[in-house]
């Protein structure tokens, strides 16, 4: 087995070290092969996917990524940003399902800004449908005006589109998620404006069909951003769209207290996975040593779930974070009143502490 890691920028060289410390003292045998991507890729090589992390990331059998993004980069033309190494892996490793769970764990409960009792217990699983839609429709560009409200002023524009088939996978990925879970699937459109989405709709209809056990509801996304702040936990499995299913998982993430715990995974048709923490590179603080580094380690988890067949391994390093959330550390993200706060890696050096029987923060 070979994983591909992936540090990125800003702070994912830290968290992503905290990662591979943890995966290191778990006995598995599997080899790693680090490469540049995002800025610091652009910075060495002038591209941020450069062929040789692309090949990497193609052969491995999975991909830790940590994070890419730099403000200092939002100049440079679109093709060399940061942004474009992460949309081209996507895109080239045909990455369709994004998972990305929200998880309320209960010693996290008061850090969420909702009322404690909406967010107890919350476990719900967003699938955002990750290659299509309008990220990557075309055409796309800018261009002078020949209709619309101002012919002949300069306009940008760019392209909505889903086909039958992308529509289909990844209703079936939300339909086999929710048969392992709680059985209900909500899938989030703007049918009522959106051509596109109402096609989306009616797919998803026709694939329900084939699983009569599984409940099937729809939302409009501006009425599901309101409901997953009034009554989060009535959702179980929401699939979406690629920009619905952005915007709706950072707000779901807000829900379980940070961003900063939040995995996600994103698989292709072969079960090959690139698996990175929900939020991006923070680069306001990173090289502080303060970031929370459990998204990625969870990330690790889902790797060793998804694609690398070791679930007993992903279970453990669960249980080893609750662990540590239990004995009451916290990064800044995560700390309040009467927790200890720890650094990235006194956080990481913890997890490692609970998986290999040591007592936690010493
Ligand atoms: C995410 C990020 C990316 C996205 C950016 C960095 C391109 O926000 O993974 O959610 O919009 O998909
Ligand atoms: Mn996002």
């Amino acid at each position: 087995m070979k994983i591909a890691i992936l540090p990125g920028d800003g702070i994912g060289t830290e968290i992503v070290a905290e990662a591979v410390k943890v995966l290191q003292v778990l006995d598995l045998s599997f080899e790693t092969e680090t490469a540049l991507v995002g800025g610091a890729a652009y910075e060495a090589h002038g591209h941020p996917l450069p062929e040789s992390t692309l090949k990497l990331a193609r052969e491995a059998d999975a991909i830790l990524f940590g994070a890419v993004g730099d403000w200092k980069f939002d100049k440079l033309e679109r093709s060399l940003r940061p942004e474009q190494a992460i949309l081209g892996l996507r895109k080239h490793l045909g990455l369709f399902a994004n998972f990305r769970p929200a998880i309320c764990y209960e010693q996290l409960t008061h850090a969420s800004s909702l009322k404690p009792e909406l967010v107890a217990g919350l476990d719900i699983l967003i699938i955002r449908e990750l290659t299509g839609d309008i990220y990557f429709g075309q055409p796309r560009g800018r261009r002078v005006a020949v209709d619309g409200h101002f012919p002949g002023a300069e306009e940008a524009f760019d392209t909505m589109r889903y086909s039958r088939p992308e529509i289909e996978r990844i209703a079936h990925v939300a339909f086999q998620a929710a048969r392992k879970r709680g059985k209900k699937v909500t899938s989030v459109d703007k049918a009522n404006v959106l051509e596109t989405f109402q096609f989306w709709k009616d797919v998803v209809i026709e694939v329900h069909a084939q699983y009569p056990d599984v409940e099937l509801d729809h939302m409009y996304v501006d009425n599901a951003a309101m409901q997953l702040v009034k009554a989060p936990k009535k959702f179980d499995v929401v699939v979406t769209g690629n920009m619905f299913g952005d915007i709706l998982s950072d707000e779901a993430a807000m829900l379980t207290g940070s961003i900063g715990m939040l995995p996600s995974a994103s698989l292709n048709a072969a079960n090959q996975g690139l698996y990175e923490p929900s939020h991006g590179s923070a680069p306001d603080i990173a090289g502080q040593g303060i970031a929370n580094p459990l998204a990625t380690i969870l990330s690790a988890a889902m790797m060793l779930r998804y694609s690398l067949n070791q679930p007993e391994a992903a279970d453990r390093i669960e249980s080893a974070v609750k662990a540590v959330l239990s004995a009451g550390l916290r990064t800044g993200d995560i700390w309040s009143e009467g927790t200890t706060k720890v650094g990235t890696r006194e956080m990481g050096d913890a997890v490692v502490a609970a998986l290999t029987g040591k007592t936690i923060g010493k």
